[in-house]
């Protein structure tokens, strides 16, 4: 599977295609948050290595993509707007002297989900973290299954989804990458199947560790 599909950086010819697949991935996230072609070809003017795409190589079609920026992480306050952090999809705060990165976006074609797509898109984000002797990555998780269970409290679900008694499919897929949970972002951005609520998640590049 990883000799049919490579990560390749973004370029400009991909913008459209890029903007495809995010609407087909985030179906019911507000109009405003969506990612457009011009939001693709500003990330990859600010910061072009941070930019990543799937190829498939038996078609040449773009199939998944992330999306990250540079910043500092303040980790006693983590409450923010989804928007906020990456300029209104622009990316245009990037700080390329920044010490994390920051997830924007990723995204897999809802037909090439399951493969490992992600999994390639995270361990990119991984080296390219090692190569810029980041501390590490950060983002606001998506816990997209939360409206399954309207019973729990937001914190309840996380706790669940943490000890492996529920299965997210967005937040299962990132613990199990690695990344851990530092707290809860409410009112992060719009979508009902989360709640408007972000997880706030870290993976810390284990070269930087004391
Ligand atoms: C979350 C997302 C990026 C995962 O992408 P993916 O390429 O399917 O992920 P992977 O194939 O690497 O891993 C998916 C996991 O689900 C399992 N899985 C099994 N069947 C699956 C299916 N039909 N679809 C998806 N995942 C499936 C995989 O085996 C894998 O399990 P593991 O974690 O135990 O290894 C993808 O679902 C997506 O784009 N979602 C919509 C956008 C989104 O919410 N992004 C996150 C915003 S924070």
């Amino acid at each position: 599977m990883s000799e049919r599909f490579v990560v390749v950086q973004s370029s400009t010819e991909m913008a459209v295609r890029l903007a495809e697949i995010q609407r087909a991935c985030f179906p019911d996230l507000s109009e405003e948050e969506l990612m457009r072609p011009e939001h693709y070809l500003s990330h990859q003017k600010v910061f072009p290595e941070g930019q990543h795409a799937v190829l498939d190589t038996e078609t040449n079609e773009v199939v998944a993509s992330s999306s990250d920026l540079r910043l500092n992480v303040d980790f006693d306050h983590i409450q923010h707007r989804y928007m906020d952090a990456v300029d209104n999809n622009y990316l245009t705060n990037h700080d390329p002297a920044g010490e994390w990165l920051y997830g924007a976006d990723i995204a897999v074609h809802p037909d090439y989900r399951g493969h490992g797509l992600s999994t390639l898109l995270y361990d990119a984000r991984h080296r390219l973290i090692r190569k810029l002797g980041l501390k590490g990555h950060v983002a606001g998780a998506m816990p997209k299954g939360y409206h399954l269970h309207p019973e729990l409290s937001i914190e309840e679900y996380v706790q669940k989804v943490m000890a492996g008694d529920l299965r997210d499919p967005v937040l299962s897929v990132q613990l199990k990458r690695g990344y851990q949970v530092h707290g809860i972002i409410h009112d992060y951005l719009e979508d009902p199947t989360c709640g408007n609520y972000g997880v706030f998640i870290c993976w810390l590049n284990p070269e930087r560790q004391p």
